[in-house]
């Protein structure tokens, strides 16, 4: 994992979009994983203004949302479909069609979780998942205690964010009590992770992500298996960190290095593909 804290909310957002758009620079028909949150809005926010002082084209890319809610319509101001429309597809002019939300309305949910992971593959598979991590440590909607080699599919939501969610309804049983969520097995496919934190109350979480054992508590943490994931958090959320100084340190000494892996242009050349190819042909 490669470690980054940056001083604010601003630098750090401002240092995620840089690195997406330098994907979507090499790569101008890149499929980006997305996620929703307060976390990533500084991102998109600044990774629209690149695209417009840049002219940078995103007419090419292909997007796949982390989750959604079961039984919120797209329309819904408190879907993760209509958090998308404003905060980045709008901003980069995206076509209904280069952008993927699982769908909450699905008649068959199941069907519909099988449906979006052949679509990711169709795509080619996500070449940058952005992400954000919660409280406890869970990413999309991956609760502590969710298989780290997990697929997409329907997740009944912690109490807790029930309880948090029932702010934005008025009556208590529109309360969303279930998701469709990518699982922690999908997110480690994608060929590079970004990984966003921000505030104090992530310290902990944080810490864990980095320091702690890679543990199904702690669903973040497997991105310590993942080989290109960079995490980048303001100084308060890195404040609990073991070894803060030492991550300042080989992130100073890293400024010349390559901040995309060699196979996001060459599929050719992740690990994980030659592991895969080299166990098929001594099975032959
Ligand atoms: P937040 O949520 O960005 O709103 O803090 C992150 C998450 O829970 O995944």
């Amino acid at each position: 994992m490669f470690v980054k804290v940056e001083q604010d909310y601003a630098a750090m957002s401002e240092r995620g979009a840089r690195i997406v758009a330098e994907v979507v620079r090499q790569k101008p028909h890149a499929v980006l994983g997305l996620a929703t949150g307060s976390t990533p809005e500084g991102l998109y926010r600044c990774l629209i203004q690149i695209a417009r002082e840049q002219n940078l084209d995103f007419s090419q890319v292909t997007t796949f949302n982390l989750d959604e809610y079961e039984g919120l319509p797209a329309g819904h101001p408190q879907s993760y479909h209509a958090f998308m429309n404003e905060h980045l597809f709008e901003g980069l002019g995206l076509r209904k069609e280069q952008t993927n939300l699982l769908s909450g309305m699905a008649s068959d949910l199941a069907a519909e979780c099988v449906r979006f992971e052949e679509k990711i593959r169709q795509a080619g598979g996500i070449d940058i998942q952005i992400l954000g991590i919660g409280g406890d440590g869970h990413i999309a909607f991956c609760e502590p205690g969710s298989s780290l080699g997990g697929r997409t599919s329907v997740v009944a939501l912690h109490t807790q964010t029930i309880a948090d969610n029932a702010r934005f309804f008025e009556r208590t049983e529109d309360v969303p009590r279930r998701a469709l969520s990518m699982g922690v097995g999908t997110i480690l496919e994608a060929r590079m992770c970004l990984i966003l934190a921000k505030g104090e109350g992530k310290a902990e979480p944080w810490a864990n992500m980095i320091d702690g054992p890679v543990t199904s508590q702690v669903p973040a943490s497997a991105l310590q298996l993942h080989p290109w994931t960079i995490a980048i958090s303001d100084t308060a959320a890195a404040s609990k960190l073991k070894n803060l100084d030492y991550y300042r340190h080989v992130d100073r000494e890293s400024a010349d290095q390559p901040v995309l892996p060699p196979w996001i242009m060459q599929t050719d050349l992740d690990p994980r593909r030659q592991a895969e190819r080299s166990r098929l042909s001594s099975a032959e």
